[in-house]
């Protein structure tokens, strides 16, 4: 007997595109708007000049000369594309150059570049983790981080955000369960803006036997005195297994890396799905990101980096003068969780209301979403991003309710 389920059924009864679908009729959509100019802290958006909150441009190279002029060396040497894997026919020197790179600057053994940040993490985690091991995640991780951990089919042991209390008995339940035991967190939490506490993760992981693995796609280019992350940052990189980041925010175009010892990356790179059956990243792209690597690992790095995390603090004053709740967080980073209720002193309303690109989440079971900004290295007074919720709706993942 034919189903008369209709699998397209959920499209159709998908509340939240109702929702949407009356926000943007009153003109108050975030989402999918229109930019008409290059990336920038100001854009031409749908033909107005606004305020761009949505970037993770942090260190304003995307219009920098000489990573423009790297993309088109690129361009004009291989082409628009290069129409397969890595693999087969998509690796080219500059590939080769970029790991070489990577590795150096994360002081690691190898790198691994990959088409995007997500299919960084998605074909690291989906690979080296297996049934019968186990997964300490955090419940704030990037969603991409979680759909590597269910790719794997480990068991996945999410905690509270940043609860060590609650990483600790995840990692005493993990270590009953019989298999390998990964620890994955993110350097800084790309929607709330703290940084992981790495020490003391390190230390709770070495003491389960469990591997760290630290997605640095915030820190990168930010943090550290080489801008190498929040496990330089700390002082931890030795005791960093692995270590992720993308070129899409301080490197100025598109793609992401995995980084660590030869051994796992050699696996990767002969059993990763997300690395091996997808078409390599155009050559325009890679010239971007090995140009801005080397700019910020010349002596101009550290004045950039510095330069973010100064007006990251600019902006956090401004918003806290406006009267808005900013969060504050022990360890700087470029971002600026500002939380949504009003304070009962502000003057001039929600930051909503001021701020016409803030992105609330679409995904966010909450009511209201949390406008996350970003100081960036171009303007002062420091631009300001907010982005989506990066974590899958809870229906989709009911398994990630953390400890
Ligand atoms: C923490 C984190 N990890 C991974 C990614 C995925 O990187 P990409 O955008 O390069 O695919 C992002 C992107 O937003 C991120 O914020």
């Amino acid at each position: 007997m034919p189903t008369t389920i209709d699998v397209f059924a959920k499209a159709r009864d998908f509340d939240r595109a109702e929702l949407l679908r009356a926000v943007r009729e009153a003109g108050a959509l975030p989402y999918f708007r229109e930019l008409t100019g290059p990336a920038g802290p100001v854009v031409e958006m749908e033909g107005a000049e606004r305020v761009m909150l949505g970037s993770n441009n942090y260190l304003g190279l995307t219009g920098d000369e000489r990573v423009k002029q790297g993309a088109r060396d690129a361009l004009e040497r291989y082409g628009t594309g290069l129409t397969g894997s890595r693999l087969l026919n998509g690796t080219i020197p500059l590939h080769l150059e970029l790991e070489r790179e990577l590795a150096e600057w994360m002081g690691v053994e190898e790198a691994l570049v990959f088409t995007t940040g997500h299919q960084a993490n998605v074909g690291t985690l989906g690979t080296i983790l297996a049934p019968g091991d186990t997964v300490v995640a955090d419940s704030g991780d990037h969603a991409s981080i979680l759909d590597g951990c269910l790719l794997s089919r480990a068991k996945l042991r999410p905690f509270r955000h940043n609860r060590l209390d609650k990483l600790a008995k995840q990692l005493e339940r993990a270590a009953q369960d019989g298999g390998g035991v990964l620890v994955v967190v993110d350097g800084v939490f790309s929607m709330e803006g703290d940084v992981a506490a790495l020490p003391a993760i390190c230390e709770a992981a070495e003491r389960h036997g469990a591997r760290v693995m630290v997605d640095e796609a915030h820190a990168a280019g930010v943090l550290g005195a080489r801008g190498a992350g929040t496990a330089e940052l700390f002082g931890v990189e030795d005791r960093v297994d692995l270590r992720m980041g993308t070129f899409s925010k301080s490197l100025a175009s598109c793609g992401g890396f995995i980084a660590g010892p030869h051994d796992v990356i050699e696996y990767l790179r002969l059993q990763s799905r997300a690395f091996l059956f997808t078409a390599s990243a155009v050559p325009a792209a890679v010239g971007a990101a090995l140009a801005a690597l080397r700019i910020v690992r010349s002596p101009e790095g550290p004045q950039l980096m510095a330069r973010v995390l100064d007006n990251a603090r600019y902006l956090r004053d401004g918003l806290q003068a406006l009267g808005l709740k900013v969060v504050e967080h022990a360890v700087s980073s470029p971002e600026v969780d500002v939380a949504t209720e009003r304070a009962a002193s502000s003057p001039k309303g929600d930051v909503s209301e001021r701020y016409p690109s803030r992105r609330s989440s679409p995904c966010s079971s909450r009511t209201t979403g949390r406008p996350r900004c970003c100081g960036r290295r171009s303007t002062t007074p420091a631009s300001t991003s907010t982005s989506p919720c990066t974590r899958p709706c809870p229906p989709a993942a009911p398994s990630c309710a953390p400890a």
